[in-house]
C-alpha cells in the first residue's frame, strides 16, 4: 500500500533520490521559502497523509532544493487531537522510508518547562517523554519496516545531534538541549501538570513529534528534533498560553532555525 503511494509521490513530483525529509511545526513555515526548484503535491491527493485542519497549517509535500541538495518538506503535520487515527501517521512516515528517506528532520513548537529555557530559544530534543496514551504502532505489525517491539534507545541520533550542535557553534546561533513531553492535547496544561512534567524530566511540551518519531525509529530511520519554544508552560510566567501566542513567536524564532537547517541539510543531504 505504501510502496504504490510512494511510487505515485515520486512520480508526481518528480523526484530523484532525497535523503532527508522535514516536517514543519506550526509557525515555521518560512523555511518553504528557502525551498528552490518547488514542486507542490496537497494531501488531498494522498490517502496515507491526513489533512490537517489546523489554522496555520497547510498540508502539502513539497519537493525542492536546499543548498543544492534535493529535499522533501512536509507542510502541515496532522496532529492527533485532531481525531486523527495514530497508524495514520506511520503509514506516512513508512511511505517516506519507501521513498528512499533516510533522515527525518521533524520541528515543533513548545512550552517551556524550565525556566532557564526562555521564549524564543531553540531546543534540540535529546529524548522524549510519550504521555499522550497513544502509539502509531498499535495495531498489526509490517516485519518489513520494522520490529514488533521497536527499540527507543537513541531515537533522536545522538550523530545528528552532535552535527546540528558543531553546526550552530559554527554559525554561532544559541541553541539548548533537552526532554520534550507530548500530551495529547488540545487543551493546554494546568499548572499542576507543568510543574508534574517538569518533576519527571522533562524541559518542554507539545502536542506533536512524537508520533513520527516513533514510527521513524521502528522503519530505522535517522531522527533530528528540534523545538522552537514559543511560551512558558502555564503557571510559570504571567501569561495564559494561546496558538495565536505560538504562531507569532515561532515566526520571529525562524530565521535562525532556518538557517541552522539549511547548514545542516547542506552537509547531511
Ligand atoms: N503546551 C502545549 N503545546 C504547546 C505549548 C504549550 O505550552 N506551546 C506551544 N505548543
Amino acid at each position: 500500500m505504501s510502496n504504490e503511494v510512494a511510487a505515485f509521490i515520486k512520480d508526481y513530483l518528480g523526484i530523484k533520490s532525497p535523503k532527508i525529509a522535514i516536517i514543519l511545526g506550526s509557525g515555521l513555515y518560512d523555511f518553504v521559502d528557502k525551498i528552490q526548484n518547488k514542486k507542490v503535491l496537497k494531501y488531498k491527493y494522498l490517502p496515507e497523509f491526513p489533512e490537517s485542519t489546523v489554522e496555520g497549517h497547510n498540508g502539502e509535500l513539497i519537493c525542492g532544493t536546499i543548498e543544492g541538495k534535493e529535499i522533501l518538506c512536509i507542510n502541515g503535520r496532522v496532529h492527533l487531537y485532531e481525531g486523527n487515527n495514530p497508524r495514520k501517521i506511520a503509514d506516512a512516515i513508512n511511505s517516506l522510508k519507501d521513498l528512499g528517506i533516510e533522515k527525518l528532520i521533524v520541528t515543533n513548537a513548545a512550552g517551556s518547562l524550565n525556566k532557564k529555557i526562555a521564549p524564543g530559544s531553540i531546543m534540540l530534543i535529546n529524548d522524549h517523554i510519550n504521555f499522550s496514551g497513544k502509539n502509531p504502532l498499535i495495531g498489526p505489525n509490517d516485519e518489513h519496516y520494522g520490529p514488533r517491539f521497536s527499540a527507543m534507545n537513541d531515537a533522536y541520533t545522538p550523530k545528528l545531534l552532535e552535527k546540528i550542535k558543531k553546526i550552530a557553534k559554527k554559525e554561532k546561533i544559541d541553541i539548548c538541549e533537552g526532554v520534550y513531553l507530548m500530551v495529547l492535547g488540545p487543551s493546554f496544561e494546568t499548572p499542576a501538570e507543568i510543574r508534574m512534567f517538569a518533576k519527571f524530566g522533562a524541559d518542554a511540551v507539545g502536542m506533536s513529534t512524537v508520533p513520527e518519531v516513533i514510527a521513524a525509529a521502528h522503519c530505522s530511520m535517522e531522527v533530528l528534533g528540534i523545538s522552537v519554544i514559543t511560551n512558558y508552560g502555564a503557571g510559570l510566567a504571567t501569561n495564559t498560553p494561546s496558538h495565536q501566542e505560538t504562531l507569532e513567536v515561532a515566526n520571529k524564532s525562524s530565521a535562525n532555525l532556518c538557517h541552522l537547517l539549511m547548514m545542516f541539510i547542506k552537509e547531511e543531504g
